[in-house]
């Protein structure tokens, strides 16, 4: 059994929340503590902890720390602001939303109970959170695994592994499992511009589980699918529409274009906690922008454009249902018509 990073954790005495800072890996696999809303809102920000289900996990376990700091008077004023600032740290991933608003919910339908006696369900409810992903994602590499066949190589974008997600991950999943069981699946992995996320951590979640992988730029996705090195795409998800359309790591859409292209199958891996079925398509998926520094400048050892240059730095793209070949899920492969088939299992 590989080794697994424990990229979120509570602290053994519950007053901190425990991340790797995945802004220094691969280099440097360091473990930092979150006590206070600010720094919990950085790290978010800051991409210390991030990956859609990692995130809400994160927030959720930041909910119970934070709570347990209130007095009865002004508990639920307090943790209402609290759950606010948290959610509006990002905007694509639904899973930051959705936990914090589970445990929003959980105190809220507990008031006239003891401050104490809502705290401690909080830690119980995040500490579900936790244990429910780590299930999600062991069924997902399941079931993304019988997808593939020996001797397979895939293409992987951004990071879908343990670091964002739990244990397995989703669109990695797959691959940690093969190769536990010894069957050779073979990856090409896309650094990921701006933010170099395959390069930096799917390459390493990849060679620590002992994963053949290959990584290169994004731009060569499309020769290596015209020669013929790839069978099948494999990327996780921030937000699927009801219609499967799939908002993922911005440069998704364009692999999942060539591949559609080249005939190679694009698969999205993702827990139920990242399907919105109360957002119609992937156009009234919120898309997060990001500072522009990510382009000119950050993972440079000195900038790389003109001083001043006008940036655009959109973090996710959207997915056209119709270029996704299967979503898989903990309940199995869905096909589409995805409109019809997400809201059966999962409405
Ligand atoms: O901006 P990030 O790194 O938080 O984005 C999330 C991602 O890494 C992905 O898009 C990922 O494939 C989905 S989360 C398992």
């Amino acid at each position: 059994m590989r080794e697994t990073v424990k990229n979120v954790a509570l602290s053994s005495d519950g007053s901190a929340v425990c991340i790797v800072d995945q802004t220094l890996l691969p280099g440097e696999l360091r473990y930092v503590e979150l006590r206070d809303r600010e720094g919990m809102y950085e790290a978010i920000k800051a991409l210390r902890v991030r990956g859609a289900p990692a995130i809400g996990i994160f927030a959720a376990y930041c909910v119970y720390v934070l709570a347990r700091g209130y007095t009865a008077e002004e508990f639920f004023p307090r943790l209402d602001a609290d759950c606010d600032y948290l959610i509006s740290c990002r905007p694509t991933a639904v899973n930051l939303s959705r936990q914090v608003e589970r445990m929003r919910a959980l105190a809220h339908a507990m008031d006239g109970c003891r401050a104490a006696e809502i705290t401690q369900a909080l830690g119980r409810e995040a500490k579900a959170i936790h244990e429910e992903d780590i299930a999600m994602c062991r069924a997902i590499s399941e079931a993304g695994l019988s997808l593939l066949h020996p001797g397979d190589t895939v293409l992987t974008h951004c990071n879908a592994g343990p670091l964002a997600t739990s244990e397995y991950g989703t669109g990695l999943g797959p691959l940690l499992l093969a190769a536990e069981r010894g069957v050779d699946i073979k990856a090409y992995v896309d650094e990921t511009r701006p933010l170099l996320q395959g390069a930096r951590l799917t390459a390493w979640e990849l060679q620590n589980a002992g994963v053949d992988c290959t990584l290169i730029c994004d731009n060569m996705a499309a020769l290596a699918m015209k020669q013929g090195r790839i069978q099948a795409v494999l990327a996780g998800c921030d937000r699927m529409a009801a219609n499967g359309d799939a908002a993922n790591k911005i440069g998704t859409s364009g692999a999942a274009i060539i591949a559609a292209h080249y005939g190679v199958p694009v698969y999205i891996l993702l827990p139920s906690s990242t399907i919105d079925l109360a957002c119609p398509t992937g156009a009234d998926i919120p898309i997060e922008e990001r500072d522009g520094e990510e382009i000119r400048s950050l993972w440079y050892e000195k900038p790389m454009a003109p001083a001043g240059v006008k940036c655009w730095d959109p973090a996710f793209d959207v997915t056209d249902h119709s270029l996704i070949t299967a979503v898989v899920t903990e309940k199995g492969v869905v096909y589409p018509p995805y409109d019809v088939n997400l809201r059966q299992l999962f409405g």
